[in-house]
């Protein structure tokens, strides 16, 4: 049958959560905040809005809305200069496999991603064409674990949560596609992730037979 597999952007398609770090890493030292990787996975997943409001609890700094939205104009154009050659080389090992057999198999294809930046990502890496729906950071008011991002991937494809699979590297996502009721693959680390229905460390080791099942089921 015909199933929605969803996608999130940052850490599974592209290589880009290190980036995103890198820019956070600088607004925080310059704010004197320690912020480390740990700390950073606090941040996969979530808005940038929000990401901004987790960094400045963590230094316990207080900010005025004028200064707040300096920092994310900073963060955003210094994210941005990262990904100015950007080309299918970012692409994460085993994803356009994966694409293209879901493809091949008629399967429902969207984005998932909490990115304002998602379009312009998936233009330069070439694989937009992929992605029957793409539901990102312009589309959504609230923010992973909230299930809204999903949900409307899925009923844009016309399909029903329960036949939905998610492709997530961070916590919140996976807990909201859990919330949503939707299968949960989390790519990374099973310390990390143990709360997705599967882990794999990255999506080289997803086998078709496993997609086969995923779509059977
Ligand atoms: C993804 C990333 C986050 C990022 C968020 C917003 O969820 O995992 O690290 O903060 O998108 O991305 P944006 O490109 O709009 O700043
Ligand atoms: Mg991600």
């Amino acid at each position: 049958s015909k199933k929605a597999f969803i996608f999130d952007l940052d850490g599974v398609i592209v290589d880009t959560a290190k980036y995103h770090f890198l820019a956070w890493q600088k607004i925080a030292q310059a704010l004197n905040i320690n912020f480390t990787h740990e700390h950073n996975e606090l941040l996969k997943g979530v808005s940038r809005v929000r990401s901004l409001d987790i960094i400045l609890e963590l230094g316990n700094v207080q900010a005025s809305q004028e200064d707040k939205d300096k920092w994310l104009l900073q963060k955003n154009e210094d994210y941005l200069s990262y990904l100015v050659d950007m080309n299918e080389s970012e692409i994460l090992p085993g994803i356009s496999k994966i694409l293209k057999f879901l493809k091949e198999k008629n399967q429902g294809i969207a984005l998932g991603s909490a990115s304002k930046n998602a379009r312009p990502i998936l233009e330069k890496t070439g694989i937009i064409s992929y992605f029957d729906v793409i539901v990102d950071g312009n589309d959504v008011t609230n923010a992973k674990p909230d299930p809204e991002v999903f949900l409307k991937a899925a009923q844009l494809l016309h399909i029903d949560p329960k036949n939905a699979i998610v492709f997530e590297d961070s916590v919140a996502g996976i807990q909201a596609a859990n919330i949503a009721g939707m299968v949960s693959i989390g790519i990374g680390e099973e310390g990390i992730l143990h709360e997705a229905n599967y882990i794999f460390k990255d999506s080289t080791f997803i086998e078709e037979s496993f997609i086969e099942t995923l779509i059977t089921n």
